[in-house]
């Protein structure tokens, strides 16, 4: 795997490579990779010549300076699992690199994606992750970029940025990696504490639940079950739960047979947040 800390030496490198028709895919990546982010590096390598995963800490989609500050750096364990899933080459720029002298997000304006839930609790939030990813497609051009679904909003929110801005990337969208006892994946997790760790499962076990009782009884019901079952939980917050439409991410007023549903949660282990979503049957 070749290693790149300047765009310019990465952009000379793909741009013979697209010379020899090679296809490129991209997963963009925060580090502290886990079994999620590789599943996601051998989904593009089925479809790809090329994989290009990055490795950047993007300050612009940080609302809070301590989970910043705090957000896992593990670089090295990271090279040598992407060097373990044949990942042909890693982008991992400086603040400067990315920024140069300023480092701020551009406004966008994703059609109101960006107000509902995260928009909700994370100020600027997408503004910084549509900045961050748009740099990274101008920097790499790939043919396709693969995203998680546990950021489910911020995969609508990039195909709605493609779509307006008309970027030839074909941004692809993939399943949900948890661990054996259900927690979704989340570079975050280590942060967790035993006691947090071993609690956290209950996150997933409430959306499971979610998911059986929506065949029979109405959202609003669901939500005051969901916002109860919290509340016997000391050491997890619930910041939000809600049952919203995939496509504009709207809170349910009335289920529709042809519209899908997911139920959409956030929820703090003290200063830790964990967000997770599932798939409703309509
Ligand atoms: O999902 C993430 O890890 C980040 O939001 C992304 C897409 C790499 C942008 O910084």
């Amino acid at each position: 795997m070749e290693i790149f800390n300047k765009k310019q030496d990465l952009k000379d490198c793909l741009s013979s490579l697209k010379a020899k028709e090679k296809s490129i895919g991209f997963v963009p990546t925060m580090g502290a990779l886990h079994e999620g982010h590789l599943s996601l590096i051998k989904k593009a390598k089925q479809k790809n010549d090329i994989v290009v995963v990055s490795i950047f800490v993007n300050p612009t989609q940080f609302d809070n300076n301590e989970d910043l500050k705090k957000y896992p750096k593990t670089l090295k364990n990271d090279i040598k699992l992407l060097e373990s899933a044949s990942c042909d080459l890693l982008f991992s720029p400086s603040v400067e690199e990315i920024y140069e002298e300023n480092i701020s997000s551009e406004n966008f304006d994703f059609d109101g994606l960006e107000h509902q839930m995260e928009g909700k609790f994370r100020e600027g939030h997408f503004n910084g992750v549509g900045t961050v990813v748009k740099t990274l497609f101008e920097i790499i051009e790939p043919k396709r970029a693969y995203f998680g679904q546990k950021d489910f909003q911020q995969l609508q929110i990039i195909k709605k940025m493609v779509n307006k801005n008309r970027l030839p990337v074909k941004i692809k969208g993939c399943p949900i990696f948890r661990e054996k006892d259900g927690l979704a994946m989340s570079s975050r997790n280590i942060r967790l504490t035993k006691e947090q760790r071993d609690l956290a499962p209950f996150i997933y076990e409430t959306l499971k639940k979610v998911r059986e009782k929506f065949g029979s009884e109405n959202a609003n019901i669901i939500n005051e079950w969901v916002e109860n079952q919290f509340k016997k939980q000391p050491l997890l917050d619930l910041e939000y739960f809600t049952i919203a439409e995939e496509k504009t991410l709207e809170t349910i007023e009335n289920r529709e047979s042809k519209k899908k549903y997911r139920a959409f949660i956030a929820v703090y282990a003290d200063k830790i947040r964990l967000i997770d979503n599932i798939r409703l049957k309509n």
